[in-house]
């Protein structure tokens, strides 16, 4: 039986593509029911209609305020039944309560607890770090700061500016999203503190 995931997205929507290209082979047991975002006319949508996948809009603009838009957002979720809501460039905070409710990640690029917020590449090239990347947490109520589930490192380069180092960050971002999410969802995972430990990968996912 397939795992189901939501995928929140604001903008381009290269990780849902690398999410749902993975999807295509049954054995990742995983499948993407449905597509929510902020703003409507955006790729990511684009790119999960041409895929087939069900999308849904929820501007905040549309709503008195948070709560009920976090209200709206939950009735637009609730009909998916998802085991996972990844949010894969969504720029909103959700409320506590959904994140609750369905087990949320959302992927940054950046290494946590470095760089938080909107502009995690941008601050890391004005810091001058020579080593970024890319983390999968688990959403909770702060900005960006919830349990630590998988990181990759990606080095700075030379000459980088923001859109040639977040370039490098989200190819390896990619991977690291498909794998840990699909073994998120295959192998199960616990919580214990602020460490997530993840079930058993399955014997092709060991490097050799
Ligand atoms: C990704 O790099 C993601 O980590 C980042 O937005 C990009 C979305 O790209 N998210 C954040 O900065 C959240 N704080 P995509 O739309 O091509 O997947």
């Amino acid at each position: 039986m397939q795992k189901r995931v939501v995928v929140l997205v604001s903008g381009t929507g290269t990780n849902l593509a690398a999410l749902l290209g993975a999807c295509a082979d049954p054995a990742y047991g995983v499948c993407v029911v449905g597509v929510g975002s902020d703003r409507s006319a955006i790729p990511a949508l684009e790119v999960a209609s041409a895929h087939g996948v069900p999308t849904f809009v929820e501007p905040p603009g549309d709503h008195p305020g948070r709560d009920a838009w976090n209200d709206a957002l939950a009735a637009r979720l609730e009909p998916f039944a998802p085991d996972l809501v990844v949010l894969a460039g969504f720029m909103r905070l959700l409320r506590a309560d959904l994140v609750t409710r369905w087990p949320t990640v959302n992927t940054h690029p950046a290494l946590c607890p470095a760089f938080p917020g909107m502009h995690a590449v941008a601050d890391a090239l004005a810091y001058g770090v020579k080593l970024t990347g890319a983390t999968l947490f688990l959403v909770d109520d702060g900005v960006d700061t919830g349990p630590v589930v998988a990181q990759v490192a990606v080095p700075v380069v030379e000459g980088d500016d923001v859109s040639s180092l977040h370039h490098r960050i989200k190819s390896a971002e990619h991977d690291l999203l498909v794998a840990t999410v699909g073994r998120m969802l295959r192998a199960g995972y616990r919580i214990e503190g602020r460490r997530v430990i993840l079930g058993a990968a399955d014997p092709r996912e060991v490097p050799a």
